[in-house]
């Protein structure tokens, strides 16, 4: 079984059948880009596997272990956030925090984790009959390594994405590049077992495209398992271990970037390479 195996997901939104049985499989340290026009259900995917939508039916396992399956159960909230902590979602407009400095976009999610976390761990002390100061002093230690870890890696992650210069500039005051990044930093600052991106350069013209494309090459190296929808059919080629070519809602053709791109076999699929559309958003 592979580290990820998304089975047959399918999403109506009313009369409209915007997954049509997609089924994927991606291995740990695999980069798969998900090619195709607009429409074909891309981010409905993305947004299905980060439990941001919940699909009408299907199964998704991670390392063995089934995160969802159409029950018809309505999962809770809770629940709901921590599955979602195995994904790490980078979207096409960054969704940053404007309000907060590059250095708290990045510590906020993990802070807020840390703090649930703390009392969870106070509240088992308890269960375990520690009382009055012994508990208050390991729940202060608990927050105090755990904080500690949180501002370690974020210097760290600044760094990765090159942005220890702007740690404490606001999202303002930085180019689309530069926020994209910042947005990348703040999804691997939960250590998710996968990232997705959702055209993580569709809004940036080809410099600022560059060097988002160079944190993600570099994150490929680094062994972490992406799943990319992307316009950049050069990333797509010459970074991704397959590619897959959606078409309305379904993958219509997956395989090495090679074979997509060399020798694409559906007619769909030779339609998009020789006529690729503008986006939408860069028009
Ligand atoms: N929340 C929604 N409600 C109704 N229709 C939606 C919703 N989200 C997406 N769709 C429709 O689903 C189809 C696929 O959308 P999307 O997944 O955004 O495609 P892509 O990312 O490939 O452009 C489109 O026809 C879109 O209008
Ligand atoms: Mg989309």
């Amino acid at each position: 079984m592979a580290y990820l195996e998304i089975r047959d997901f399918r999403k109506n939104f009313g009369q409209c059948e915007v997954l049509k049985g997609v089924s994927l499989s991606v291995e740990q340290g695999e980069a798969v880009s998900v090619i195709g026009s607009s429409g074909s259900g891309k981010t409905t995917l993305l947004r299905c596997i980060d439990f941001l939508e919940t699909p009408d039916s299907g199964e998704m396992v991670l390392e063995g272990e089934t995160l969802f399956s159409a029950d018809g159960r309505r999962a809770r909230e809770s629940e709901l956030r921590e599955k979602r902590l195995n994904f790490g979602l980078v979207f096409q407009s960054f969704h940053l925090f404007p309000q907060y400095t590059v250095r708290k976009n990045v510590t906020l999610a993990p802070s807020l984790l840390l703090n649930a976390r703390a009392k969870a761990y106070g509240k088992s002390l308890t269960a375990r009959g520690v009382r009055g100061s012994a508990l208050r002093a390991a729940v202060k230690k608990f927050r105090a390594d755990g904080r500690r870890e949180i501002e370690e890696d974020a210097e760290a992650l600044l760094k990765r994405t090159e942005l220890s210069q702007k740690a404490n500039n606001y999202p303002a005051e930085l180019s689309g590049g530069q926020q994209q990044r910042v947005a990348i930093a703040r999804a691997l600052a939960l250590k998710p077992k996968v990232l997705l991106f959702d055209e993580p350069t569709s809004a940036l013209d080809p410099v600022l495209t560059g060097e988002v494309v160079k944190v993600l090459r570099a994150l490929k190296e680094e062994g972490c398992t992406m799943i990319i929808v992307t316009h950049e059919m050069r990333f797509a080629e010459k970074v991704s271990d397959k590619v897959a070519f959606m078409a309305d809602g379904a993958i219509e053709e997956i395989g090495a970037p090679a074979e997509i791109f060399g020798d694409p076999k559906s007619e769909k699929l030779k339609k998009f390479l020789t006529e690729p559309e503008e986006t939408e958003e860069r028009v």
